[in-house]
């Protein structure tokens, strides 16, 4: 196991649309999942994806642990997709803070769809299908734009929301204040 130069924003791999994984099975594919998951773990990432790693591939590794769900949320445990589709399950988008491995130190207030289905094949050639919502569809949705070479501020509405994780200390912009809040008062319907 190895673990791998991640790859910054600019570089350009990081905008091109990754190829399929001819054959999810072949030992090189488990091989480099395990060297993802070693640079994820290393960096602290929630996920990270093959072109981040300067592989042009569709292939995905994350954790969400449960804390980040709610109170008496499971973990996600960790897990690799190859080749995933994304669904929106409906048109609702809800606001939160994301980063990215490739962005080192900023945050960004990010849209993205609350609920998603997501169809992928596993290491083992079997195929994955999930339908999820909340943080969990939020980090597939960013973890899939990798695949798409789009990064998470291409989807920002508001780029006054795109600031150094740091600089939070002097407190949350008004502005994501009431995104925020919104977002609170339409999970208390
Ligand atoms: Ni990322």
């Amino acid at each position: 196991m190895a673990i791998l130069k991640i790859a910054n924003m600019g570089h350009p791999i990081l905008r091109q649309v990754a190829e399929p994984v001819p054959d999810p099975e072949a030992p090189i594919v488990r091989h480099l999942a395990a060297d993802m998951v070693e640079t994820m773990e290393d960096a602290s990432g929630t996920g990270l994806a093959a072109p981040q790693v300067h592989v042009p591939l569709r292939m995905v590794v994350y954790f969400v642990s449960g804390s980040r769900m709610g109170p008496d949320a499971d973990d996600i445990p960790l897990t690799v997709l190859i080749n995933p589709t994304l669904e929106p399950l409906s048109e609702e988008r809800a606001y939160d803070w994301e980063g990215c491995l490739s962005v080192p130190g900023l945050t960004g207030l990010v849209p993205r769809y609350t609920r998603i289905g997501l169809r992928a094949t596993t290491l083992d050639g079997g195929l994955l299908e999930l339908e999820t919502e909340g943080f969990h569809a939020r980090v597939l949705q960013h973890e899939c734009d990798h695949l798409d070479g789009i990064l998470y501020p291409q989807r920002m509405e508001d780029l006054s929301l795109l600031l150094f994780r740091e600089e939070l200390r002097h407190g949350i912009p008004e502005r994501a204040q009431e995104l925020l809040t919104k977002e609170e008062e339409r999970e208390a319907r």
